[in-house]
């Protein structure tokens, strides 16, 4: 995780590492601190807590110069403290290094620089780095970071500079992303693209082992044998007002209201007549044509849109589909060979666990598909195909569009994959027709939330005034059946993450065998009981709760009559559409409800305690 950022050029540096800072929030923001080099001196600043407490410092006491680095820290190594934040220099500021990733030797190179007369400040891993290119330095700071890299086992990105070359920042990176942005007399660095996107849209995406010299305009790539080559200059195609709030209160809520758009823009990109079309994706239909079965293999959010995969995929291939996060997948020997496709899910294409479940699967022999939202991630650059989501930048660390957007790709796939094999079904042929209604569908669920009669924000108060009447003892089990599961999972990870309020999901059918037993006035229980074939089933879960004396909140379908018939507690209606599509159309309610959760707590919705948005440490 953690951010970070490098400039040099003409301009004020301070202000553009900060501005770039604000965009990478999303990836850390326990600490953040800067570097600034000037007339051969490293002047750093840096701070425990929100970056806004390092911008208040700089406005009262500023830092002068052209080239700097910077850091926005999401804590693995020693607590978040003003020593701990980087940028971390050597004992004489000589040289001053930010770092995102983990350096899992770092104990036996500070030992060993121990010895060598180095005092160390911090608990981190990161500060090895900086004593180690002080220790390698002879006068060139790229042939210092090049020979210091070689002694390090980890991850990393980092941006380095030295006193004595006042022009230069180097960058290198392995495992962890780092971007080159490349403007009119200035060069930039950083974790990802929002950071650079004020100053310029020409993007090069450095490779696992290289490492980059920025001079003023001119930017050098040296791959990890030390060869200079040459790496495509990408054109970034989205605006960076797709990465500001746009008038919503937080990130998250306007992501929740990004939905229909998302969705739209991917079925007319995607569907072309009766077909389904992904240009991107390079797996041979060969091979799509001889799979035997396919492994969904992700994390968090994205590891519930693959469980929801797992239904679209077998009803409509008949292929036998299993799912499982990256971190068990990865260490459990699995059975995946050449008769597997792989499918690895991932908004930020950097999850660490995902990208070595990839590598897992493909040194058994799997083609492996990713399903990514960030271009030009890891995920994406290491996959046999790829096809990209085009939710544009996710920035609440609570993943939304981003899931809704890999479920629009899930039902796309399992389409495309049928008519590759030849074995569409019959009832395919409505099939992209409900696709293509769900924008419209999302669309009206959500204009009912824009409003001053917002149920969701009166259910969320009076949830809010019963847990503290309770003092603070209320949670919520969610419950839900078939394909809507997964969503029963995703609408308990939304509240947990933001509201920090005890959630679970169960599939319903499992009440019985241990979480009745929670059930009496305390919990509020979601039941997702849209029409469905186990519709009947959900009303009788929702019949013994109430015999309990549990309290409901019902997600039904519009015009549903008989849920009146039993005395729920709240009510929320979704559009009618077939069972096999309503969970693009359930969450967005369960989204909302645990945003308004939240928001009645007054937390900080866009940037939950302990948590970051891309996960680049197992
Ligand atoms: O970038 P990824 O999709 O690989 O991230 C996976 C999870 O870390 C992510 O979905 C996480 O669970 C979100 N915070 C959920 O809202």
């Amino acid at each position: 995780m953690c951010g970070i950022i490098g400039y040099t050029g003409k301009k004020e540096v301070s202000k553009i590492l900060v501005k770039g800072l604000s965009r990478l929030e999303y990836r850390g923001y326990d600490s953040a601190g800067i570097a600034v080099l000037a007339k051969e001196k490293i002047r750093i600043r840096k701070k425990k807590g929100k970056l806004s407490v390092l911008r208040d410092d700089l406005k009262r006491v500023p830092i002068e110069g052209h080239v700097g680095i910077g850091h926005t820290r999401w804590a693995t190594h020693g607590v978040p403290n003003d020593v701990n934040a980087h940028p971390h220099a050597d004992g004489e500021h000589s040289v001053a290094v930010v770092h995102n990733g983990i350096i899992e030797n770092y104990r036996e190179i500070k030992e060993n620089l121990k010895k060598k007369g180095y005092d160390f400040l911090s608990d981190t891993d990161s500060e090895v780095f900086a004593h180690l290119i002080s220790d390698n330095y002879n006068g060139d700071l790229c042939e210092a970071v090049k020979t210091s890299i070689k002694e390090i086992k980890g991850s990393y990105a980092i941006a380095a500079m030295h006193k004595n070359e006042p022009d230069r920042i180097i960058g290198a990176r392995m495992d962890s992303p780092l971007v080159v942005g490349v403007g009119e007399d200035e060069t930039f660095l950083a974790s990802d693209i929002p950071a650079i996107l004020d100053y310029t849209k020409d993007v090069i995406y450095i490779e696992n082992g290289d490492i980059v010299d920025l001079s003023g305009n001119v930017c050098s790539i040296y791959d990890s044998d030390g060869q200079k080559v040459e790496r495509d200059m990408v054109k970034i195609k989205w605006d960076i007002s797709q990465a500001e709030k746009g008038g919503y209160k937080h990130f998250m809520l306007k992501e929740i209201f990004e939905q229909p758009k998302v969705l739209h823009d991917i079925f007319k990109e995607r569907i072309i007549g009766d077909s389904v079309a992904f240009e991107e994706l390079v797996i041979d239909e060969g091979v799509l044509k001889g799979i035997k079965n396919i492994a969904i293999i992700a994390c968090g959010t994205a590891y519930h849109a693959g469980l929801t995969g797992k239904y679209i995929l077998e009803k409509h291939t008949r292929i036998p589909v299993w799912v499982d996060t990256s971190s068990e997948f990865r260490y459990r020997d699995p059975l995946v060979g050449e008769n597997t496709l792989v499918v690895v899910v991932s908004q930020s294409g950097e999850t660490a666990d995902t990208l070595a479940a990839l590598r897992e699967a493909k040194s058994r022999g799997s083609k492996v598909l990713a399903i990514c939202n960030v271009l030009g991630s890891s995920i994406a650059r290491e996959a046999d195909g790829v096809i990209y989501t085009h939710a544009g930048p996710e920035i609440a660390v609570a993943s939304t569009k981003a899931y809704t957007a890999q479920l629009a790709i899930l039902y796309l796939f399992a389409y495309y994959l049928a008519e590759v094999r030849g074995d569409s079904q019959e009832h395919d042929k409505n099939f992209l027709k409900e696709l293509k209604k769900l924008p419209a569908s999302a669309e009206k669920i959500l204009r009912q939330y824009h409003t001053d009669e917002n149920i969701l924000e009166k259910y969320a108060g009076e949830f809010h005034e019963y847990y503290l009447a309770r003092n603070n003892k209320s949670c919520f089990l969610y419950l839900a059946r078939n394909v809507n599961y997964p969503n029963a999972l995703e609408g308990a990870l939304k509240l947990k993450e933001i509201s920090y309020v005890s959630a679970e999901g169960y599939p319903a059918g499992e009440m019985k065998h241990g979480p009745i037993a929670l059930i009496d006035e305390n919990p509020w229980v979601v039941c997702i009981a849209v029409e469905a074939d186990t519709y009947e089933k959900m009303l009788s879960n929702i019949q013994e709760i109430k015999a309990r004396g549990g309290l409901v909140i019902a997600i039904t379908t519009e015009g549903d009559t008989e849920i009146k018939g039993i005395d729920v507690n709240y009510n929320i209606r979704v559009p009618r559409v077939p069972e096999m599509f309503s969970p693009i159309l359930v969450i967005v309610p369960l989204q909302l409800l645990a945003y308004f959760i939240a928001a009645e707590f007054g937390y900080d919705i866009d940037q939950p305690r302990n948590l970051a948005k891309s996960v680049t440490v197992e």
